[in-house]
């Protein structure tokens, strides 16, 4: 297994560039199931995440390629398989998203039930009763949910939680489906609504993208498209609060900072000095610690959730006390008890994380747990003294592109080894 080794306490200055979107290029991947015709998909991140999908409609029978200019193109003309294994989507949640595709455009489709995760319970429910309410024969047995439909009818759907990809899971299936369909209270995160314009490239009739009521009119067919994958916001927010905590400055490019701005209102309020333009976010701290900052976190156009752990981080080295509301995934805080081992004063309160910020973490070894807990312990290695070992690295490899690579780029000292040369520290007595 690798480890990211990390020296810690070098302020943070430079440039990076953002990657595509994993949470747009995940159901825009499962969005190539709707057609027989190539889709050429842009800006597409190198992740882990992204390669297990690959594998995934290979297995299907997709047949994927890399062309010039970075473009990946899948052509689905010679599917042999609605079948996503336990397998596969015990690595990654986010196969269930080929259950609205297959049963739109094939009529059946056998998808393993996601069990639990790191980050608390994360049930599919809404998923299947939206596309039970669209005509569809849903079993769930020994593990798989199970699903037929001769053809999908349109339906009104008031999701009773807003629901990134149960939204997008319904989207997938009414673009195909007989008649019109309605979601109210759908998620209006803007990788929904980059899924929602590559449907559209595709033939779909969608109206109301970017809000909370979709209406979505079903075509008999979708065709071949191209599309560029809009920025990852959360990587550029994790970046942004690597320079913070650091006291550095970051120029942020391709990015779309207004992607951030539930995020750069609560930087600026921590003491930030945010200047933006078209594709670019310049932040700077000028050697200052930043303020404790209070955020709750919500669906868009709220703090995201996927951006909570790496300001929890924050605010352990942050001037005063704050706190920090989980209200998307309450149980989400694996990465506290790792922080404390960094020396972190946070205490919990139920879904509530109260910090009193310290002037000094100090490195640890310490143990990854999912994605954005695994980013935070990065971020705190950055700040840290001494040395942090950050463990099971694959989490952060799901999520972020070369990220040794890009902090190095910015002045840090951090490293990659793997399971062969792992970091021992030197025994001193
Ligand atoms: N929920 C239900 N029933 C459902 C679906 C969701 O109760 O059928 C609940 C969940 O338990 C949770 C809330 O609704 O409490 C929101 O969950 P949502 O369905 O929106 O999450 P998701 O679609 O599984 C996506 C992202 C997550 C991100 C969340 C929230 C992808 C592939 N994943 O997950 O990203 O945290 O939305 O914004 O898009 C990450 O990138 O690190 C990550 C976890």
């Amino acid at each position: 297994m690798n480890q990211l080794i990390i020296e810690g306490g070098r302020p943070l200055h430079g440039e990076v560039r953002i990657s595509g979107a994993k949470n747009a290029a995940l159901p825009i991947l499962a969005a190539t199931l709707l057609t027989d015709q190539p889709v050429v998909i842009q800006n597409v991140p190198h992740l882990q995440d992204i390669t297990t999908t690959i594998t995934l409609l290979s297995q299907m029978g997709s047949s994927v390629t890399m062309k010039e200019s970075m473009g990946l193109e899948v052509v689905n003309n010679n599917i042999k398989s609605c079948f996503a294994p336990y397998d596969m989507v015990k690595t990654m949640r986010a196969s269930i998203l080929v259950l609205g595709p297959l049963l739109a455009r094939y009529g059946q489709a056998e998808v393993s039930l996601p069990g639990g995760c790191a980050i608390g319970p994360r049930p599919v429910n809404l998923h299947l009763q939206g596309l039970k309410k669209m005509g569809a024969d849903i079993q769930v047995e020994n593990g798989y949910i199970r699903a037929h439909a001769r053809k999908l009818n349109g339906a009104h759907l008031n999701l009773e939680m807003v629901t990134v990809s149960g939204t997008e899971n319904l989207m997938l299936a009414a673009v195909l489906a007989r008649g019109t369909s309605v979601i109210e209270n759908a998620a209006r995160e803007p990788e929904v609504e980059d899924l929602g314009r590559c449907l559209i490239r595709m033939g779909a009739r969608i109206d109301g993208l970017g809000t909370a009521r979709l209406e979505i009119a079903g075509v008999d067919e979708l065709l071949g498209t191209e599309h560029h994958i809009l920025p990852d916001r959360i990587e550029a927010g994790t970046y942004l609060v690597a320079a913070m905590m650091t006291g550095g400055e970051i120029k942020v490019r391709d990015i779309q900072p207004g992607l951030l701005d539930a995020v750069l209102e609560r930087l600026r309020e921590a003491g930030a000095i945010i200047d933006c333009s078209e594709n670019l976010i310049h932040l700077r701290m000028e050697g200052r610690r930043p303020l404790a900052v209070d955020i709750r976190t919500a669906p868009y156009p709220g703090f995201p959730t996927d951006m909570q752990a790496q300001l929890t981080a924050m605010n352990c080295v942050a001037i005063g006390s704050a706190a920090i509301t989980e209200d998307v995934f309450v149980h989400r805080f694996m990465h506290v008890q790792e922080l404390r081992r960094m020396g972190a004063e946070l205490r919990m309160d139920g879904s509530t994380v109260i910090s009193n910020g310290v002037p000094q973490l100090t490195g640890a070894p310490v143990m990854a747990t999912d994605l954005r807990a695994s980013a935070c312990l990065v971020l705190a290695g950055l700040v840290a003294s001494g040395t942090t070992v950050v463990d099971r690295v694959y989490h952060i490899d799901r999520g972020y592109e070369t990220i040794e690579e890009k902090f190095t780029r910015l002045g840090a000292r951090i490293r990659r080894v793997s399971a062969s040369e792992e970091y021992t520290p030197v025994a001193t007595d």
